[in-house]
C-alpha cells in the first residue's frame, strides 16, 4: 500500500486531493499537512495531519521519516497575484520549499508531483494551441517559480532518479475551499457572487481568454499522471493539460442561462490584466493525451451545472 503525503493540504486543491486520495487509498495511508496548523474539520478527522512549513527542510524529512512516506504530492504555493505583491514568499515557497522536497525523496526515494501550470509561459510563447514543448519566458514571479520548479524536477529525475512527476495546471473552477490571490480566480468568485448577490465586478476584461478546469478533472489529472506507466511517459513533467477555455463573457452567459438576473460589470485589475494576457489563451495538450490517457469530464456546461447546484444548495442552507 502507498503512503502519501500531500503538503499545502489546507489549499483550494489539497484540500479535495487529500479526501479523494485517503477514498482510495485509505484514511492513515495518507498524511495531510499545512503549514497552518489545522485543529479540527475534515482533513484532521479522516486521516493523519501534521504542521509542515515546506521552506524547513528537517519538518518535511522529520513527517516523510515518521510515516515511511514513498509519494509525495507537493502542492503548498503562492499562487500569482498575491506573487506580485509579495514575489519573496513566492521564491521562497515556490522555489526553496520546493527543493527540500526534492531533496526529501531523494533521500526517501519518494515519487512526487509537482503542478506547475499556465503561469510557466509569457507573451513570447504562442498563446494558441500553446505546444507542450516551447517558449517559456514568464513575465510574473509566480511563472519565474515554476518554470524554475519545472527545470528542477528534470533534474532530479535525470540526475538522481527521482520520480518527479507533473502537470501544467489551468484556473482551477471549485467550490470546497476557495483559492487565495491567483489571476483565475474570479471564475470561481463569479459563481459564489452570481448565487449570493446576483452581481459581480470582474477583475479581468473581456476578450480575456485562459484555460480552465473543474476540480474533479484536475484531482484526476494528479493522480493519474502518477499512476502512468512510466515506459509510456516521454515527457514524465509538467505535462499541458485544459479542459475548456472562455473569457469572462462566455462565462457570464453561460451562468445567465441559470441565473437570468445576474449582472456582471468589468473593472480590470491591472497586475491581473497584464499577467491574464501573458498567458496562453488556450494550450495544446495532445502529449497528456497520448502518453497516459489524458481526457477530461467537464466542459463548460457541465462544470457551470454542477458549480450552481453545489454552491447555490450550500447557500440555501446558510452556509455561505
Ligand atoms: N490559478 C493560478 C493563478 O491564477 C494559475 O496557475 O495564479
Amino acid at each position: 500500500m502507498k503512503k502519501v503525503l500531500i503538503t499545502g493540504s489546507g489549499g483550494q486543491i489539497g484540500s479535495e486531493l487529500t479526501l479523494e486520495l485517503r477514498r482510495r487509498l485509505g484514511g492513515e495511508n495518507v498524511v495531510a499537512s499545512d503549514k497552518r496548523n489545522l485543529s479540527s474539520g475534515p482533513l484532521v478527522d479522516t486521516g493523519p495531519f501534521e504542521v509542515i512549513d515546506v521552506t524547513d527542510v528537517e519538518q518535511i524529512a522529520t513527517v516523510a521519516g515518521k510515516y515511511k512516506i514513498d509519494t509525495i504530492y507537493h502542492l503548498a504555493a503562492v499562487l500569482s497575484a498575491i506573487g506580485e505583491e509579495k514575489p519573496h514568499l513566492a521564491w521562497d515557497i515556490g522555489v526553496n520549499g520546493l527543493y527540500n522536497v526534492l531533496q526529501v525523496a531523494r533521500d526517501k526515494k519518494c515519487a512526487l508531483f509537482f503542478p506547475s501550470s499556465i503561469g510557466a509561459f509569457g507573451p513570447s510563447t504562442p498563446l494558441d494551441n500553446t505546444p507542450q514543448d516551447t517558449i517559456q519566458r514568464p513575465v510574473s514571479m509566480y511563472g519565474v517559480t515554476k518554470v524554475t520548479g519545472e527545470l528542477l524536477c528534470d533534474y532530479y529525475a535525470q540526475r538522481y532518479g527521482v520520480d518527479a512527476r507533473g502537470v501544467r495546471y489551468p484556473g482551477i473552477i471549485s467550490n470546497v475551499t476557495l483559492p487565495g490571490g491567483g489571476t483565475t480566480d474570479y471564475a470561481v468568485e463569479i459563481f459564489y457572487a452570481a448565487i449570493k448577490t446576483k452581481h459581480f465586478v470582474c477583475p479581468l476584461g473581456a476578450g480575456t481568454f485562459l484555460d480552465m478546469m473543474y476540480m474533479p478533472d484536475a484531482i484526476n489529472a494528479a493522480i493519474n499522471v502518477m499512476e502512468a506507466d512510466p515506459k509510456k511517459l516521454r515527457h514524465r513533467n509538467a505535462f499541458n493539460v485544459t479542459a475548456m477555455s472562455f473569457d469572462p463573457e462566455i462565462l457570464y452567459a453561460e451562468i445567465k442561462k441559470h441565473i437570468p438576473d445576474f449582472k456582471m460589470e468589468y473593472d480590470p485589475d491591472p497586475v491581473k490584466m497584464c499577467i491574464a494576457q501573458s498567458w496562453p489563451n488556450k494550450m495544446d495538450d495532445s502529449c497528456a493525451r497520448a502518453e497516459w490517457g489524458w481526457k477530461p469530464e467537464y466542459d463548460l456546461e457541465r462544470m457551470t451545472l454542477d458549480m450552481i447546484k453545489v454552491i447555490g444548495g450550500k447557500f440555501k442552507k446558510g452556509l455561505i
